[in-house]
């Protein structure tokens, strides 16, 4: 098979980009069938991992089907989103579009459906009741809100709401002038770039890391500059001795090992930041859902030289359709990025932004939080509970007791088991997702990530009662 690898990154992400190509330029047609990842490890003169992660990459991204041992197919596309323009390929319109098509995709892992235990990261709570309430607030605000925009940088009742909330739950005393309200995240990643990154400027960003914070640097031209996490979070003292220009972290919940920046580390950081000149950017994504007595402060809470960009969202608090999010700027920044999103789209919709206001206002989103709060808690417990009694100690389990996925390291096992494994639990109807696409290069050992927003208490029991029973028929495939 002709494949050339541009040399570009590691050999893993080469070759998925090789092979992304060839599917979506036609030479691999739909249904097509895969080299065995043995041979083309052999033909390629690459290790067999490797071939392993790039086949699992394409498979989270819905390009290919199929599993290691059974043989993995290319895809029917038609099914997805459209991933290109089916005219026969134009020189890409900019350096921009270029390095777009490289990574676009729909996301990780949105393959497995129908499954009876879904356990992917990402999913919402569904909440009938917040859906009731949430279609009240909107209808009035729809009555209330002026039609004409006038605050590019969000509504001040939500921004002040969002500063209450901030200095309440996170530690972070703020005022309303320094908070812009945006479309998720990720379009505080893409002002980011777009304000602070000229291309080939270097982004320091962690190893693992969010997907999708990853696709939007790479696409705006950043040089990316992956750090080791460990325990304790973003490995600081090997950050780069060059100045970056940004630093991407996930400080209260690593994304997605789950770790916590330690204290130590965090002010290493900040130290960092202000030696280099550079900034930060704190996703704190899923801030709101700590399950412990004290969880720390956010990072921005101690940022003394005013360098954090914070970044929380409502999408995992409310609905991921929801698209709104909010940063927190340094005030020299405060100008640039509000010209940024006006010329990204002039600002976020008014009559959502209210009726989220008067939500906060009327203390209903604090309400909500506590209810979803103790449904997560006790959905987490479920399943750790339940890995505990049917895995054992064939999984480690790590991460810290917050947000709403966690992570189980498969013990005794490569990557092609751990492969072997899912497609088994697939084939049972349970979805497992495995760590590795969230990684640069492969970890050394495979691991799980385990979504439990969408399953309730009683579903996650029996789900994890079977991935017990797949664990025990991996175990007796190996006597
Ligand atoms: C690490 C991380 N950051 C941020 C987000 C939220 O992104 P957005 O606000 O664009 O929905 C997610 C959602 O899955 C996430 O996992």
């Amino acid at each position: 098979m002709f494949l050339e690898l541009d040399g570009h990154g590691p050999h893993y992400a080469q070759l998925a980009r090789a092979l992304r190509s060839a599917v979506l330029d036609g030479r691999l047609g739909t249904g097509t069938r895969l080299p065995p990842t043995r041979e083309l490890a052999r033909e390629l003169e690459l290790s067999r991992t490797t071939v392993l992660s790039a086949y699992e990459q394409l498979r989270a991204e819905g390009f290919i089907e199929g599993h290691t041992g059974s043989g993995s197919y290319v895809a029917s596309l038609q099914t997805h989103p459209p991933l290109l323009p089916a005219t026969p390929s134009i020189e890409s319109p900019s350096r921009y579009a270029q390095r777009a098509r490289t990574v676009r995709t729909p996301g990780i892992a949105t393959k497995h459906r129908g499954l009876r235990y879904e356990l992917q990261y990402g999913h919402s709570q569904i909440n009938p009741a917040l859906n009731g309430i949430w279609g009240r607030e909107l209808a009035r605000a729809a009555i209330y809100t002026p039609p004409q925009i006038t605050h590019v940088q969000g509504l001040p009742a939500l921004r002040k709401q969002i500063c209450d909330y901030l200095a309440r739950r996170r530690g972070v005393r703020i005022s309303p002038e320094q908070v812009m309200v945006v479309a998720g995240t990720q379009q505080a990643v893409t002002i980011a770039a777009r304000v602070l990154l000229d291309e080939g400027d270097a982004v320091v960003l962690e190893e693992p890391h969010y997907f999708s914070m990853h696709q939007a640097l790479i696409a705006h031209g950043a040089r990316i500059c992956p750090v080791r996490t460990d325990d304790e979070g973003l490995v600081c003292n090997e950050l780069p001795q060059i100045s970056p220009s940004l630093v991407c972290v996930t400080p209260s919940h690593q994304f997605p090992t789950g770790a916590v920046l330690s204290l130590p580390r965090r002010l290493e950081l900040l130290r960092y930041a202000e030696k280099h000149q550079c900034w930060i950017l704190e996703d704190d994504y899923d801030g709101e859902f700590r399950y412990t007595a004290h969880p720390l402060a956010a990072l921005r809470s101690l940022d003394k030289g005013d360098r954090v960009i914070y970044v929380g969202t409502f999408s995992k608090v409310l609905f991921g359709t929801l698209r709104m999010a909010y940063m927190v700027l340094p005030a020299a920044l405060v100008d640039d990025f509000v010209n940024a999103k006006y010329l990204s789209d002039v600002a976020s919709p008014g009559i959502e932004q209210a009726a989220l206001a008067h939500f906060m206002e009327d203390g209903g989103f604090e309400r909500h939080l506590r209810l979803a709060r103790k449904e997560l808690q006790a959905r987490r417990d479920a399943l750790i509970e339940g890995l505990h009694r049917y895995a054992g100690d064939r999984v480690e389990i790590g991460g810290s007791p917050a947000g709403m996925h966690v992570v189980a390291w498969l013990r005794g096992y490569d990557h092609a088991r751990a492969e072997a494994l899912i497609e088994l639990a697939q084939g049972r109807g349970l979805g497992l997702y495995s760590m590795t696409p969230h990684y640069l290069d492969p970890p050394a050992r495979p691991g799980l990530l385990l979504g439990y927003c969408g399953l309730s208490v009683t579903t996650l029991r029996e789900a994890m009662q079977l991935f017990g029973q797949c664990l025990d028929d991996m175990d007796a495939r190996q006597v």
